[in-house]
């Protein structure tokens, strides 16, 4: 079977545009292929290695998780793992950090939009090899698949420069992943009409957020800023309101009737957004009623967690001992 691996970083609870960006798409492949979702914490220390930051890992982890099993995420399906407890990844990257340039490291263009986004002001080398690092996630439990984002398609070709490398290098050891981008994968705009749901731009509706948040959220949500009253035409294409009722809302005529009466001006933005916050929340209740039930046991993700991340760093120690060989590596003290 396909091997898969996936992940994110642990740095809160996820929101809607993680669902429709990824979640949705693991969902379903969890129950085609050999699926590992790494949490990576590792990763956040490249932005944010500071010890207040740290600190937090430990309950956005909890959170993240929650998240992932409320909405489907099988943990008998899926092997669930801690990044920073798999010592030998971090060998991995070293070797492989030898095999990139700095300058093809610094032709990452995901490093220049994460230095914008997050105001950094003078970038580590933990930074720049940040890619090497995920290259490492990736190759140690030899994926064949690694389902992501758009945005990190760069990600996944600079793991095949130095997958084939390697091989070139010291003979076929690693085997080439490709990235695996969903069809319906898209990125969701935020409350704000802003391009991107995003935590740091504050236009976020989260899985985990109450009726009544989503319901406040919705009613100040960004719509046709042409148009000021009801009885007025208005424009669905692009308009964010209309964006998420097409994905949210299972009621298409419903949808098609707002659309046209919106269209010709004979509804307001009351009743299409008391509409809407109706249909995000029946979406969001039974993810709600699970993440509930899951949190009632305050040892379950330790538990699987301590379980995933024993079976990543047992691949973890194959794929190393095999670099090694390959490299030559072990001949005086096999
Ligand atoms: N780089 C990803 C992010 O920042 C998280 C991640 C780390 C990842 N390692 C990975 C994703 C391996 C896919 C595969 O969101």
């Amino acid at each position: 079977m396909s091997r898969i691996l996936t992940g994110d970083r642990p740095t809160g609870k996820l929101h809607l545009g993680h669902y429709v960006g990824t979640l949705k798409n693991r969902i379903k492949l969890q129950n085609e292929y050999e699926t590992f979702i790494i949490v990576a914490d590792l990763h956040t220390l490249t932005t944010k290695p500071e010890k207040e930051h740290i600190q937090k890992i430990d309950e956005n982890i909890r959170q993240l998780m929650l998240d992932y099993l409320a909405c489907g995420l099988d943990s008998k399906k899926v092997i669930f793992y801690r990044q920073s407890q798999v010592p030998e990844v971090t060998y991995l990257y070293l070797l492989f950090s030898m095999l990139v340039t700095i300058e093809r490291a610094k032709r990452i263009p995901t490093l220049k939009d994460v230095i914008r986004d997050q105001k950094i002001k003078a970038a580590s080398v933990g930074l720049l090899s940040y890619p090497i690092l995920q290259s490492a996630d990736i190759l140690m439990v030899r994926a064949n698949l690694v389902p992501v984002g758009r945005d990190q398609e760069s990600h996944i070709e600079l793991t095949r420069e130095i997958a084939q490398r390697f091989n070139t290098m010291y003979g076929e050891t690693l085997p080439i992943p490709e990235a695996l981008i969903g069809n319906e994968s898209i990125t969701l705009v935020g409350t704000d009409g802003k391009s991107k749901m995003s935590k740091s731009l504050n236009n976020c509706i989260y899985l985990s957020d109450s009726s009544e948040e989503v319901k406040k959220k919705i009613m100040s949500m960004y719509t046709d800023p042409k148009r000021i009253h009801g009885n007025e035409p208005g424009t669905v294409e692009g308009n964010p309101v209309f964006i998420y009722h097409d994905i949210f809302n299972s009621n298409k005529v419903e949808v098609a009737d707002l659309k046209s009466r919106y269209q010709k001006g004979a509804v307001g933005d009351v009743e299409v957004k008391e509409k809407l916050a109706a249909a995000i929340n029946s979406f969001l209740d039974p993810i709600r009623k699970k993440r509930a039930e899951f949190e009632k046991d305050p040892e379950l993700i330790k538990r699987i967690l301590a379980e995933g991340t024993a079976k990543a760093r047992a691949e973890a120690q194959k794929t190393l001992e095999l670099a090694k060989k390959a490299m030559g590596l072990t001949k005086l003290t096999e």
